[in-house]
């Protein structure tokens, strides 16, 4: 089966102890995930030691990822943050390209190109984020939008190398608003990129490959959202600041 994934987005929230507490909490729960299931917590830049041995505890798929990645591989870029320092700290995932990055830091599909190569170079995932603002879903030409995006930031890559990638759609009318894609909507939007995946890279591929939905994933209807065949779980902010949501939203996962 593929990867089905509950990936915590905590975005610029908490203190360290509330994390540290939230963290606890959730992990005291003790959900057992089976191999092909993954719980993930991608938190602040520096809460991500302390996150990723309170994860290391546990039996399982419990993983720790960055929010975010500098684009280029060093250097005098101050206050940024580089894969390879990533790597070396251990950390094995990294969101790259979440809407709100794309809208107030500017971040191009080329420039998240670049942070997805050296995310690979350095031996982590990336939970690559796409997603259409509502101009463009009203306009009707999500579909389009989308597979921009996929193009310009992940078709260069070779099929070996984007069939290790984790995918998030996330409309961005949908994140942080409590509106969220219909499961029809995210079905039909989650086989299509599937289907742009599959034209590229063929079937197999494309089949490989986990596309997580996001925008206002909550504990009442991650079962629903989940239980449709191309939806992989969930990339989760607002829910997963509370124990007892994630919680639930991690049994959620197929
Ligand atoms: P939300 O955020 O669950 O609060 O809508 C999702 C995201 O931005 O990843």
């Amino acid at each position: 089966m593929r990867k089905q994934i509950a990936a915590a987005n905590w975005k610029m929230n908490l203190t360290f102890q509330q994390g540290e507490k939230l963290l606890d909490d959730i992990l005291e729960a003790g959900v057992k995930l089976e191999k092909h299931q993954f719980a993930i917590f991608a938190v602040p830049y520096p809460y991500l030691l302390m996150t990723r041995s309170e994860v290391e505890k546990e039996e399982g798929n419990y993983y720790v990822a960055a929010q975010n990645c500098y684009h280029k591989k060093a250097g005098a870029f101050t206050g940024e943050v580089s894969t390879e320092m990533l790597h070396s700290m251990n950390i094995k995932y990294c969101v790259i390209g979440h809407s709100e990055r794309r809208e107030y830091f500017a971040e191009s599909n080329a420039m998240l190109a670049e942070k997805v190569n050296l995310c690979l170079e350095s031996f982590i995932t990336p939970i690559f984020c796409c997603g259409e603002p509502l101009e463009i879903r009203e306009a009707g030409t999500q579909n389009d939008f989308v597979a921009t995006q996929l193009r310009e930031s992940l078709f260069h890559l070779p099929a070996d190398k984007i069939s290790t990638i984790v995918i998030a759609y996330e409309p961005i009318w949908a994140i942080g608003t409590g509106k969220t894609a219909s499961t029809e909507q995210a079905q039909e939007i989650h086989k299509y990129l599937r289907s742009v995946l599959a034209n590229q890279y063929g079937e197999a591929v494309a089949n490989d490959i986990p596309i997580l939905y996001g925008g206002s994933v909550k504990a009442n209807n991650a079962k629903e959202l989940f239980s449709c065949p191309d939806v992989d779980g969930g990339l989760v902010g607002g829910a997963s600041l509370v124990a007892a949501d994630f919680v639930e939203i991690i049994k959620a996962l197929k």
